[in-house]
């Protein structure tokens, strides 16, 4: 079944066709991504040292048609007419309220579908419909309309967290997922302890009361005047420190809320530690090398100490970790070491470009709930962006 994913809740734009077959809890799921085009806005948004909305938005709006054009490309499902072939003005009128203000995106969209062909093959349409920034998923959804009206083809609004989950499932490799699992989605908007006792299971067991990971990564970085996104540039300087072991100085930070019953994290702690511990040493600075090894590990201690925590309370039997967070080597290493010290628990994770936001993501998630009958599917009217959309 070939599926078309979009997503744009935060600064990627990507536009994917996949084609999927089998089901992971039979241990037989395939996906072969036919085309997957994506467009990051980092370097964009570098400058102001976050992601800034609007100009988020009219990214998407600007890049959705090109990025959906080169999957179409990439998956040979690509064809131009030889003469425009206008739109009727029933489907002009449909088309006015779903872009609303959008009018530039308008002309464009209306440009494009009366000069090529219709994607016959494709059967369903997977939209991110929250949580994230709002304008930003607005145009992914208006886009997801536009296409859903034109090619008659059913919309299937999907939670970007599930879609993090179900990252992992292209390296499932014919195994099956064993429940209970427990997930630990952690990204620059999120960090969730979640436990599924089956597929579509969600119950969020832990969560940040303050900063994201990421979040707190990229806040430490500026600190420490590293470019935006913090996370990359904290991992390559701690690296760094432990393999040239520069300097010996001492320097330790909190482990906030590791001991605490619940399953609950705070990360705004260790920033403000950082932050106090550069404004008191101005004399005798303490090496950058130093703050990022240390940040990463009592970032690190903490997350595998309740994530281990959280496996035991619930006798999970899988592990899942998803989100951009997990490009952490140093994280990703400890995850390892320790899962294989428990006997009967298998560690998932994601290939390195399903880590970050991607539409892949999204349009297994909707495979997966087509093929279970829980596709939700929505129509044109009744979908919405939602910000703070929760799992569960
Ligand atoms: O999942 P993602 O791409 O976007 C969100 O949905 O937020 O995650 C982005 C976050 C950023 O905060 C970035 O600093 C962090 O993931 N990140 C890392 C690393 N690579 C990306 N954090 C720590 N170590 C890394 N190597
Ligand atoms: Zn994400």
């Amino acid at each position: 079944m070939k599926i078309l994913g979009i997503e744009t809740s935060c600064d990627e734009t990507a536009v994917c066709i996949i084609d999927c077959e089998g089901n992971p809890s039979d241990g037989n799921f395939k996906i072969n991504i036919l085309g997957d085009a994506l467009h990051s806005q980092i370097d964009l948004h570098k400058e102001f040292g976050g992601v800034v909305p609007f100009m988020a938005k009219r990214e998407h709006a600007k890049n959705l048609i090109p990025l959906f054009i080169q999957s179409l490309k990439q998956a040979d499902l690509f064809k131009e007419y030889s003469e425009k072939n206008p739109l009727n003005e029933d489907a002009r009128e449909k088309l006015n309220e779903i872009f609303g203000r959008e009018i530039e995106f308008k002309n464009n969209f209306i440009e494009f579908i009366e000069t090529t062909n219709k994607p016959h093959s494709i059967e369903a349409i997977a939209i991110t419909e929250g949580p994230g920034l709002e304008p930003a998923l607005w145009m992914g959804i208006i886009f997801s309309k536009a296409l859903s009206l034109v090619y008659d083809l059913p919309l299937i609004p999907i939670n970007h967290m599930e879609g993090h989950i179900m990252s992992v499932l292209p390296n499932l490799n014919n195994h099956k997922i064993k429940f209970p699992a427990i997930s630990l989605l952690i990204s620059g908007g999120h960090t969730e302890l979640i436990l599924m006792r089956d597929w579509h299971s969600y119950e969020i067991i832990g969560e940040t009361r303050d900063d994201a990971v990421g979040e707190a990564f990229d806040k430490v970085a500026r600190m420490l005047d590293l470019p935006y996104p913090g996370g990359p540039e904290i991992s390559r300087l701690a690296d760094l420190h432990r393999k040239t072991k520069t300097s010996t100085q001492e320097y330790i930070l909190p482990r906030p809320m590791i001991n605490s019953k619940d399953f609950n994290f705070s990360f705004s702690g260790i920033k403000t530690a950082v932050l106090y511990s550069l404004k008191n040493n101005h004399e005798n600075k303490i090496p950058k090398e130093i703050v990022a090894k240390e940040f990463e590990e009592a970032v690190t201690e903490v997350l595998v100490t309740k994530t281990l925590k959280a496996l035991e309370e619930y006798n999970a039997e899988t592990l899942i970790l998803g989100g951009g967070v997990v490009s952490n080597k140093y994280l990703r290493k400890e995850f390892k070491k320790e899962i294989k010290k428990i006997s009967g628990v298998s560690l998932l994770i994601p290939e390195n470009k399903l880590r970050t936001d991607n539409a892949v993501m999204i349009a297994i998630s909707a495979y997966l709930r087509i093929i279970s009958n829980k596709n939700n599917i929505k129509s044109n009217d009744s979908l919405v962006a939602k910000g703070r959309l929760r799992l569960g």
